[in-house]
């Protein structure tokens, strides 16, 4: 049975779509906040999973919060670390200590839009095809191996919030993915990119085209 930590800042939508996936041999240990008011700490609760904040403003210094967010993580031994919305950037040291089991999902096609306001980016920018990725997280925001990644259709009208929910929806498809091929020990890491065993596409989704194209 691998033990699963996930780090959430806010709704926890992705989070509740890994648990609600119930991949077998994945056993969530933790839900961890850095927001004492995270919605999806309520969701976790009820489901009986153990939760915790480490309220960031609480800390001074970004590696002393990091540390006490690796005390409470590693109060699960956890297997993996995954960051379903987590919105705080990690220090290069708390990355290194969880190199190769620390995986987050970013909503955008990676390399393109790192960083934040990406469906507002991807709009302005006037891109056809926009999307979400899940990675591995390596010293450098939003670089890591790419585990999966999900496409999406730019629509004619489309705002930040049409085109974020046609994302989100592939973010809950795709994130229980990549971890369900994590927990089967399917993914492995060759430089800068992620290999899937068995996979012959590797970790690419389109989703489906719409029906006006
Ligand atoms: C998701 O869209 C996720 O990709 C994004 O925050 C949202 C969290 O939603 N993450 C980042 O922007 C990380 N830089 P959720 O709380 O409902 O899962």
């Amino acid at each position: 049975m691998k033990s699963i930590v996930i780090l959430i800042s806010g709704r926890g939508s992705n989070m509740e779509a890994i648990v609600q996936a119930a991949i077998p041999g994945a056993r969530i240990a933790a839900v961890i906040s850095n927001r004492p008011n995270a919605g999806g700490l309520a969701f976790a609760a009820a489901q009986g999973i153990a939760t915790a904040v480490v309220d960031h403003t609480a800390y001074a210094e970004r590696a002393a919060f990091d540390a006490a967010l690796a005390e409470a993580i590693d109060s699960h031994a956890p297997d993996l670390v995954v960051l379903a919305g987590f919105m705080r950037v990690l220090t290069p040291g708390f990355v290194r200590q969880y190199e190769g089991r620390l995986i987050n999902i970013h909503p955008s096609l990676l390399p393109s839009f790192t960083g934040l306001h990406t469906h507002q980016r991807a709009l302005e920018a006037g891109v056809r095809v926009h999307g979400t990725t899940v990675h591995f997280v390596t010293a450098e925001l939003d670089c890591g191996p790419i585990i999966i990644q999900a496409v999406v259709p730019v629509m004619a009208g489309d705002d930040e919030a049409t085109l974020s929910a046609r994302v989100l929806a592939q973010e809950h498809r795709i994130f229980p993915q990549a971890v369900r091929w994590i927990v089967e020990d399917r993914v492995s890491i060759d430089g800068n990119v992620a290999r899937v065993a068995g996979v012959r596409e590797p970790g690419v989704l389109i989703s489906p085209p719409p029906e006006n194209v």
